[in-house]
């Protein structure tokens, strides 16, 4: 049979490498010439998905009911921490009891804000501020979001880097420390879907993480299930321990707060936020929000609930997300294998959900490479976002977000960031050939 496995650019030699760069550069000179303006920088949903949703519109009018299944006037002040469907919907959602839900605003991403806020100044279940601490660390699973790096900096909290496996973080490292150091308060986990790998925690990391015995009675898993129902095929998908549960089981009930928001199912910015956390993590949140408001937007949960129903109905609608979504992750992912796979330049995971591919370059890479690419038009997450300070020490990491651009544009936008990929690669491997 014939040998049809394709030589790595190390393989290559001088001559080959600057005889294959000269046609790079004139592909890139072509697309550069047309003038686009391509973004992939951000994990918003697309127009499309947005139209999804709008028959939401029309579920509340002039003419509605809106008193809610309580009895309560919903156009008033009244019940803090969120009517009874809406609490049931996020709760299956989310996969706990409704009694241990609490809803709220617009922003699961606000509700880890108020978390940490709290804890600085008023402390958690009693424990000492943090405020009042020296220090306060928190781990941060890297790659990871962006925006849970930048509250956890705001407040001037230590952050320490924990490797991303193929089954969620490195759980020796964070047992290691977790249990050696008590002023590691928190970690930060996306344990579905990842931002920005997609990866999944596995059922041995997930027990794992409830059987923690943290030398700070106030340490607290930050358990983001953002991407929880954000399945891209029918037939393959990733299934999650539900972590309450599990660490109740341990004897570990307070350790863990749960957030997850309708934002990347109905509007984001105008859906709904929940945290899920144990009675008496609720009741010391609490405590804080009847202070914080007289109550969240009780209008925008009745147009939830009666626009979805229930869990069902919210499930069926993430179906036809995903009827959109997959198509545009097959373009990113077959274009990657098609012109990468196999060259040593690059390495990639194909998620089963969530809002991104996460891309591995050479070393020292990531940032020339989006650079290069801004010069043809495309707009990528900056290099070493996806790590605490923005600093990723091996210059490698790049997050793609295929949810915004049309299949045409991501078309095109894939292969701009191919093209500076090789080029960036070869000019690495002939720097050191020389
Ligand atoms: C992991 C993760 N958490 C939270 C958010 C933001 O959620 P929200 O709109 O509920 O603030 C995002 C948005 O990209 C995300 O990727």
């Amino acid at each position: 049979m014939e040998d049809t496995k394709v030589a790595t650019y190390e393989e290559l030699s001088k001559e080959e490498l600057l005889s294959l760069k000269s046609g790079l550069e004139a592909q890139f000179e072509e697309v550069k010439a047309k003038g686009l303006k391509l973004d992939m920088s951000r994990g918003k949903p697309s127009t499309e998905q947005l139209n999804l949703s709008m028959e939401m519109m029309d579920v509340l009018n002039s003419d509605s009911d809106l008193v809610c299944e309580e009895g309560v006037d919903c156009r008033n002040y009244g019940v803090l921490d969120g009517i009874k469907e809406a609490k049931q919907l996020l709760a299956d959602m989310m996969e706990v009891p409704k009694d241990n839900i609490v809803i709220f605003g617009n922003s699961s991403l606000n509700v880890m804000y108020d978390t940490i806020a709290r804890s600085m100044t008023h402390g958690v279940m009693g424990s000492t501020p943090w405020c009042k601490l020296d220090k306060v660390k928190f781990l941060c699973p890297v790659p990871g979001y962006d925006r849970h790096f930048a509250i956890t900096e705001y407040f001037g909290i230590e952050m320490i880097n924990v490797p991303m496996t193929p089954t969620g973080p490195d759980m020796d490292m964070v047992e290691k420390l977790v249990e050696s150091d008590p002023a590691i308060k928190g970690i930060w986990c996306v344990p579905k879907y990842s931002n920005p790998q997609g990866i999944t925690y596995s059922d041995e990391t997930v027990h794992r993480f409830a059987k923690l015995n943290p030398a700070a009675e106030d340490f607290r898993i930050f358990w983001d299930n953002a991407y929880g129902i954000h399945h891209l095929y029918e037939d393959k998908q990733d299934y999650l321990i539900e972590i309450l549960m599990e660490c109740k089981k341990e004897g570990h009930p307070d350790m863990v707060y749960k957030f997850s928001s309708t934002s990347k199912i109905s509007f984001p910015g105008s859906g709904i936020a929940a945290i899920a956390a144990s009675d008496a993590n609720l009741e010391d949140i609490r405590k804080q929000m009847k202070i914080q408001t007289i109550g969240h937007d009780k209008v925008n949960q009745l147009r939830h609930a009666r626009y979805f129903g229930d869990i069902h109905g919210m499930v069926k609608h993430m179906k036809r997300h995903a009827d959109i979504m997959r198509p545009k992750f097959d373009t990113v992912l077959n274009t990657l294998e098609r012109e990468l796979g196999g060259l040593g330049i690059g390495s990639w995971l194909s998620p089963r959900g969530g809002y991104f591919i996460s891309f591995d370059s050479m070393e020292g890479c990531a940032k020339k490479i989006v650079a290069k690419a801004k010069e043809a038009g495309l707009i990528m997450t900056n290099a070493g976002a996806t790590f605490p300070y923005g600093k990723d020490p091996k210059d490698s990491n790049i997050r793609i977000a295929p949810s915004y651009p049309t299949e045409e544009e991501l078309a095109v936008a894939t292969q701009i960031f191919v093209l500076s990929v090789k080029l960036v690669s070869i000019d690495k491997i002939l720097s050191h050939k020389e």
